[in-house]
């Protein structure tokens, strides 16, 4: 079926199952267009805690789709391809954890857990962060007391250098962040020499210290359209680039071509496509269920976070 004709339909079932569409920034151009909102983790965390709809369709990866979940379980929450994991949501296994933790109780850890992580994680953790409000949450941890944080090394060591918040880092990272490097960036600086560098936190610290500018998926969007400059060379995946086009008409947004694979593109968030969002709508399925214990546990950290964060 051709776009228009699948996007009337989603438009159709979504009113008929009095749904809202939630998307984050990394979903695929049409994907972003058919959406009520698009934004980053911590907008649309928000987002699925507020909405009075009866089904939230979550257009992103599985660890968001669990949160709007833990945040709003008497709404159905479908995620139109379950396949939709997360590398650094697999680079730290409950288990692995909890063991950790374990062997060692004495030090009494403040466990801080990026978003980007399962609900058994969320579960063992103090606090939630999200990119966008990182060096607030880990700024009110209590002090004297060890942090830990889990599972992104690039975003802790950024938070930790901006707050001054010394952290056990958890070694896990983003495939997708990893694969920029400076000599790429420099070549393309090389280019456009007038362009700003922006660049999301998940990225190595060699690729960061490139950067003018460091921030979530969200504030790219305000920091680019404030700013006076008018070309950006994007450091992070590329779906964000239809939005900053969309939002800061005028500007011109450079994206890094990695010599390995291309467009940083991640995979888990490109499953999703419009057959698959109009099929779970008119199919309910797949959904997001969760026992109820555990997301009692994982609730605590998260509201945690958007009450630091409000
Ligand atoms: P944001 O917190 O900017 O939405 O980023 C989430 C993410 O998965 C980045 O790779
Ligand atoms: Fe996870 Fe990286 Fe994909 Fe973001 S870009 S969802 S951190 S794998």
């Amino acid at each position: 079926m051709k776009t228009v004709g699948l996007v009337a339909e989603i438009v159709r079932l979504k009113q008929q199952r009095n749904a809202v569409i939630l998307a984050h920034s990394y979903q695929r151009p049409e994907i972003q267009d058919v959406a009520d909102f698009v934004g980053d983790s911590l907008a649309l965390a928000r987002a699925a805690q507020q909405t009075q709809c009866d089904v939230i369709v979550f257009c992103g990866v599985h660890f968001m789709a669990e949160t709007a979940c833990i945040l709003n379980p008497t709404r159905t929450v479908l995620l139109p391809d379950m396949e939709a994991s997360c590398s650094l949501e697999t680079a730290c296994p409950v288990q692995e954890l909890a063991s950790f933790l374990e062997a060692n109780k004495e030090k009494n850890y403040y466990v801080i857990a990026y978003i980007n992580c399962s609900i058994g994680v969320k579960a063992l953790a103090d606090v939630i962060v999200t990119s966008g409000n990182a060096q607030q949450i880990v700024a009110a941890a209590p002090p004297g007391r060890p942090i830990l944080f889990v599972p992104d090394e690039n975003l802790g060591a950024w938070t930790s250098q901006k707050t001054g918040r010394e952290m056990t880092l958890w070694h896990g990272a983003c495939h997708v962040h990893q694969l920029f490097t400076r000599d790429q960036i420099l070549k393309v600086k090389a280019q456009y020499p007038d362009a700003q560098v922006v660049c999301h936190p998940e990225c190595r610290e060699v690729v960061r210290l490139m950067a003018d500018y460091i921030c979530s998926t969200e504030k790219m969007i305000s920091y680019c359209r404030e700013s006076a400059v008018q070309r950006f060379i994007i450091v992070t995946e590329t779906g964000i680039l239809h939005r900053l086009r969309k939002l800061v008409p005028g500007k011109e947004f450079i994206p890094v071509i990695l010599e390995s694979c291309g467009c940083a593109e991640c995979e888990y968030m490109k499953l999703n496509t419009l057959e698959k969002l109009r099929n779970s709508l008119r199919d309910m399925s797949p959904v997001v269920s969760l026992p109820e214990d555990l997301r009692l546990r994982a609730l605590k950290p998260l509201e945690r976070m958007l009450e630091i964060s409000r």
